[in-house]
């Protein structure tokens, strides 16, 4: 039996990881900032698959709910094999328009709890000389759009990085880079969505399902999409320039993904 800790467990794409992963058998432990959504899903997911689901309620926007998810991670008495760092928000508005305590709050969680979390992880991963990481991105992170890209080309960056310093320790990164998924995100956000074409969704757990087999397979970046493959294609050979000025136009209309 092993255990995954999945942070923003509760709704979308991180729900959708915590179902997969209680029907192949793992325990869980479920991290977001609302006590009783964790606790009713710990329930279900118990009574549903057999499996124990274990229940941290923490703000990964602040250092106590960081360090109390670095904790568990580094218990070697009950140790973690899969961190899913996940949680994640979008900020309506563009640069300038967005006030900075939010984009702050965009960093810590993006940015700082991705690398205290995954370092806390990979340590005691590495010691038993397996474990896996899966960091969740966007294709956001290819194009220039603001802090929420910015973090995302980070998140991106970084795995990519670690996954070379830890290869041959047993130890897999996998940066995750979905494009538009159907999750609360964009009503969090209170952006709309009506102008995204209906080809532009992905479903989360078949998004779930690819990214698993794409980490099974060893990939430390995973697109997990045909359509959003061809399109970061198409990214790639765009000029930054040219590409800005659509991403501007495009990201007012659609907001971040
Ligand atoms: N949906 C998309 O189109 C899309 C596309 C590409 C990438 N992504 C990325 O996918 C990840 C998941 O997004 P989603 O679409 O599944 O969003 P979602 O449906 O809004 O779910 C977000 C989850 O994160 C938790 N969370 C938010 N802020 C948190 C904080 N400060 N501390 C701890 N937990 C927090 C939420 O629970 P609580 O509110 O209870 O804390 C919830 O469980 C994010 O990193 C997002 O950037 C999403």
């Amino acid at each position: 039996m092993t255990t995954a800790l999945i942070t923003g467990s509760t709704a979308g794409i991180g729900a959708a990881f915590a179902r997969r992963l209680a029907a192949d058998g793992h325990d869980l432990v479920l991290v977001a900032r609302d006590t009783e959504r964790l606790t009713e899903q710990a329930t279900e997911l118990h009574d549903r698959h057999g499996i124990e689901a274990e229940v941290l309620t923490a703000d990964l926007a602040t250092d106590e709910g960081i360090e109390a998810v670095a904790t568990r991670l580094g218990d070697r008495r009950n140790p973690v094999d899969l961190l899913v760092n996940n949680a994640g928000f979008g900020n309506k508005g563009r640069y300038l328009d967005v006030p900075m305590a939010d984009e702050l709050r965009m960093i810590k969680v993006h940015v700082e709890a991705v690398l205290r979390l995954t370092s806390a992880a990979t340590a005691a991963m590495r010691e038993r000389g397996r474990g896996g990481v899966v960091n969740v991105a966007s294709v956001a992170a290819f194009v220039p759009r603001g802090t929420y890209g910015a973090s995302k080309a980070w998140v991106v960056q970084f795995t990519q990085g670690a996954a070379r310093d830890l290869a041959g320790s047993g130890v897999r990164l996998m940066a995750l880079c979905p494009g538009f998924v159907r999750t609360e995100f964009h009503q969090r956000a209170g952006m709309g969505t009506d102008n995204i074409p209906n080809w532009m969704w992905l479903d989360a757990d078949k998004l779930v399902a690819a990214a698993l087999t794409d980490l099974a397979r060893g990939r430390t970046v995973s697109i997990p999409d045909p359509r959003y493959k061809a399109l970061m294609g198409l990214v790639k050979m765009t000029p930054r320039s040219l590409l800005g000025g659509v991403t501007s136009r495009t990201g007012r209309k659609y907001g971040p993904q």
